[in-house]
């Protein structure tokens, strides 16, 4: 989708299709459409409720007036919502060119949101869609152009909104690209791409031999039982102008988790090609900031390998060495998402990183705890936690904290290695996972997200079903200096 703003008026944009907005105790600020708005709001039939739309038609253009609720409701992640609703519906009457009328007296922060929302909200993936067999493509291509019209400049937020819509979508690609299609050497291999469209980035990438010979044995563990070669991403980015720590981002990249030899029922096993989310989510947010040029230092690893069972699999009982010597029992082939983590945060803490922040569809036990509503944090340093926190908030990407305790450290104590990969009936699974990571973050403040619950089939107005790209807009916000 093309993206412009403009000071022309709506209506003189050229745009099929106009949307307004209405705040409750507030009328159409200037009735673009002759009177129609107006009489729209006057019929009852346009309301100010959040989420609400009215459709009437002037001037040979269609005209949709979107409910804002209250105004000092209206944070952007409201406007991430409306915009969604708007872009579904343009979509659904084929409209081919979309302009907002930005409401007036909104910050900059609302102005991004509102073409974040249109932009996530156009997503669709049709990759694997053969044309031919394609029976609810009714609406064409979609809606191909965005406007945003408003009396001032609104051209710097408009374009940070659409770096960082597009980004999210770009995640959303890898995530809902299957597992035999996305394999970790096909990760690298986007991440290779967007590498090269950079000065600022540079790439390096560890395969099985190098993962081995560097020690990595938690990481090489999961690997081994798959004939794909996993891929150690480390992305490094160095910003213009950068100041403060260094930025360590890790995720978590398992690009099918069968649970290995302690197998996964087969109810709903093909979401776990959506293990990956938390590296993919990495990925995007690292193009965003390349693509934005924020004035920060980056380091991004991704581990990406898949979890299988073969002749070659690690199996309960099994013990493995990290990088950093920690020797780990396995208990459950399953919990292979913090072996991959082990050595990837040690890893961003050897290659320079200062926080932390790593992101893992780690347990089941947050989604049972927390739903798709808030992704789990669990961390080390209070204020870097707040941190974290707030960014989260700024996005629309809320989290929770959940404790860390010298007891649930006790609990993956090992019998015959130092620690444990899982705790016997999953007992505080999602705290004891995070147990288990803090042995490999040594000194440097860091902070957990347990993204299971959130990163897909969440339901959002600009998120439709799969991958949703959760997080990328958190890391985002957490690399962009301060505003108002
Ligand atoms: N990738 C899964 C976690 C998961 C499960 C994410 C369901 C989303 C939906 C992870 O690798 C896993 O299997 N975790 C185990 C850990 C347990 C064995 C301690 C779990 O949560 O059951
Ligand atoms: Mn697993
Ligand atoms: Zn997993």
């Amino acid at each position: 989708m093309d993206v412009r703003s403009t000071s022309d008026a709506p209506g003189g944009t050229g745009a099929d299709t106009i949307a307004v907005g209405l705040f409750e105790e507030e009328g159409i600020a200037h009735d673009s459409a002759g009177g129609a708005l107006g009489a729209l709001v006057d019929a009852g039939e346009a309301k100010a409720a959040f989420r609400k739309l009215a459709l009437t038609h002037d001037e040979g253009k269609r005209w949709l007036v979107a409910g804002l609720g209250k105004r000092e409701e209206f944070d952007p992640e409201r406007a991430r919502i409306v915009a969604g609703g708007v872009i579904a519906r343009a979509r659904e009457l084929g409209a081919r060119s979309l302009c907002w009328e930005l409401p007036h007296h909104v910050s900059d922060a609302h102005a991004a949101a509102f073409v974040e929302g249109s932009v996530m909200g156009a997503y669709d993936f049709r990759l694997w869609k053969s044309k031919s067999d394609d029976d609810d493509d009714e609406e064409g291509d979609g809606v191909g152009e965005l406007i945003v019209s408003a009396h001032h400049d609104v051209a710097g937020p408009v374009e940070t909104g659409r770096i960082v819509g597009e980004s999210v979508n770009l995640t959303r690609d890898l995530q809902n690209r299957p597992a035999n299609d996305l394999t970790p050497t096909a990760l690298a291999e986007r991440a290779r791409e967007i590498a090269a469209n950079h000065d600022t980035l540079t790439l390096e990438v560890m395969g099985r031999v190098e993962i081995e010979a560097a020690g990595m044995g938690a990481f090489a563990g999961v690997a081994q039982g798959s004939e794909e070669e996993p891929q150690l991403i480390t992305l490094r980015y160095d910003g213009p102008g950068a100041t403060g720590p260094v930025l360590g981002f890790v995720g978590k990249a398992v690009t099918f988790d069968s649970g290995g030899i302690s197998l996964k029922p087969g109810n709903k096993m093909s979401d776990m090609k959506f293990d990956m989310s938390g590296g993919a989510a990495v990925l995007g947010a690292t193009a965003a900031i390349a693509r934005l040029g924020l004035p920060v230092r980056l380091i991004s690893v991704i581990g990406a390998t898949e979890n299988l069972p073969s002749g070659n699999s690690m199996k309960p009982g099994d013990i493995l060495r990290a990088r950093n010597g920690t020797t780990i029992e396995i208990i459950n082939t399953d919990a292979e998402g913090r072996l991959v983590l082990a050595d990837c945060l040690h890893h961003a803490v050897e290659q320079g990183a200062e926080r932390l922040v790593d992101l893992a569809t780690l347990t089941g036990a947050i989604v049972t705890t927390l739903g798709t509503t808030y992704a789990g944090l669990m961390g080390t340093d209070d204020e870097w936690c707040e941190e974290v926190s707030a960014a989260g908030r700024r996005a629309g990407e809320i989290l929770w904290r959940l404790p860390l305790h010298p007891e649930y450290a006790d609990l993956i104590k090992g019998r015959y290695g130092d620690i444990m990969n899982a705790v016997e009936n999953r007992r505080a699974a999602s705290v004891t996972a995070a147990e288990f990571l803090k042995r490999f973050v040594g000194d440097v403040p860091w902070a957990h997200l347990d993204i299971a619950g959130t990163a897909w089939d969440t339901n959002k107005a600009y998120a439709p079903k799969g991958g949703n790209g959760y997080g990328v807009r958190l890391l985002v916000a957490l690399a962009s200096p301060p505003t108002e």
